[in-house]
């Protein structure tokens, strides 16, 4: 069964004094929240920053927000994400002695796991692993030996971590589906085939990988990915879950604020492309909008001069996006 979820804003740097947590504040976006989605991610909540900003001491209370309320809606939980090079408080970068940073690892993933266990449907325990194709080095994974911010677990422990988080993370909590999840992995390209080869190496290991996650953030400017289907088909044919977790559609914001028809026309083409890919493979089973509202949204404050990539306008009236998702279903 296919389920249709949305990034629960809160904690981000984006949202600041002006835009207090809108999960705790805003009754219009619980009342939608609970409404029109059967899945949520925490955006920020379980990240490590947020959840374990020191040594031994963990912040559970917006996680575990989230967690009942999706379970008071009958709502199912991605669980967002374990093994990332970034929003990684700075006493975790301070750790070199490998034992050590190990051993942190290994209680991090079992502490937030565990505490969730049989309440999370999907994990994203390894995030954006491989380092971009346009980076000096080359689609590799984050170890430190390109230009890119490097992964200090891959760096420091090398990439046999990655078999040991997703280990670690099943007998935590062996109900959760766990996923390996990217950006611009869309396409079959070069950073998509990389992670086909890794997911084909781990699998031969028997490690406990059952998915593969498309983010999807996508931009106007760049032509839709028309491989997605087939890329997202080659996932499927190794016998993995695949997923759509963190879709967005953003474009240059016009000098007037005010999108043409035929922009907003394309923003929703492409959210329907996206959805219609996943509703063509047999074991995509989670299709995941980061955010609903461009009130909350993280696109302006991280691409500057861009916006209005959610299906929903800041007074949360529904744009054709919306409409498009809806039709497709
Ligand atoms: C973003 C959040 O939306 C922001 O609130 C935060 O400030 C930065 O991170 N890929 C991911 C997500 O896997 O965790 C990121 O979320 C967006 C890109």
């Amino acid at each position: 069964d296919l389920v249709i979820g949305t990034a629960v804003a809160g904690g981000g740097h984006h949202l600041n004094a002006d835009y207090p947590d809108p999960f705790t504040y805003d009754d219009k976006y619980r009342k939608i929240l609970a409404a029109e989605f059967s899945s949520v991610s925490p955006e920020n909540q379980m990240k490590w920053d947020f959840i374990h900003p020191e040594p031994g001491v963990y912040n559970f209370a917006a996680a575990d927000a989230i967690v009942d309320f999706a379970e008071a809606n009958g709502q199912v939980v991605r669980g967002h994400t374990l093994l990332w090079h970034s929003q990684l408080p700075a006493w975790v970068h301070e750790i070199e002695d490998p034992a050590e940073l190990r051993a942190v690892l290994k209680d991090h993933i079992q502490t937030v796991v565990g505490r969730y266990a049989g309440r999370i449907q999907q994990w994203d325990v390894a995030n954006e692993i491989f380092a971009d194709e346009w980076d000096r080095g080359g689609v590799r994974l984050r170890d430190g030996s390109s230009a890119a911010t490097a992964n200090p677990f891959i760096a420091k422990l090398g990439p046999g971590i990655i078999a040991d988080a997703f280990r670690w993370a099943h007998e935590a909590d062996p109900e959760a589906k766990l996923f390996l999840n990217d950006y611009a992995v869309e396409d079959w390209n070069t950073k998509s085939t990389a992670y086909y080869n890794l997911a084909k190496e781990l699998l031969a290991q028997g490690v406990p990988l059952h998915g593969f996650a498309f983010q999807a953030h996508l931009d106007l400017q760049y032509d839709f990915p028309t491989s997605l289907q087939r890329n997202m088909q080659r996932f499927d044919d190794l016998g993995l879950e695949t997923a759509i977790t963190e879709l967005d559609v953003r474009f240059e914001l016009p000098a007037d604020g005010v999108p043409t028809p035929e922009l907003l026309q394309e923003q929703a083409d492409t959210y329907q492309g996206v959805l219609e890919a996943c509703l063509a493979v047999e074991e995509c089973n989670s299709f995941t909008i980061w955010g609903f509202n461009d009130k909350y949204s993280w696109v302006p404050g991280f691409f500057t001069g861009f916006g209005e990539a959610t299906v929903m306008w800041e007074d949360y009236e529904r744009k054709p996006a919306y409409y498009a998702l809806h039709e497709t279903l």
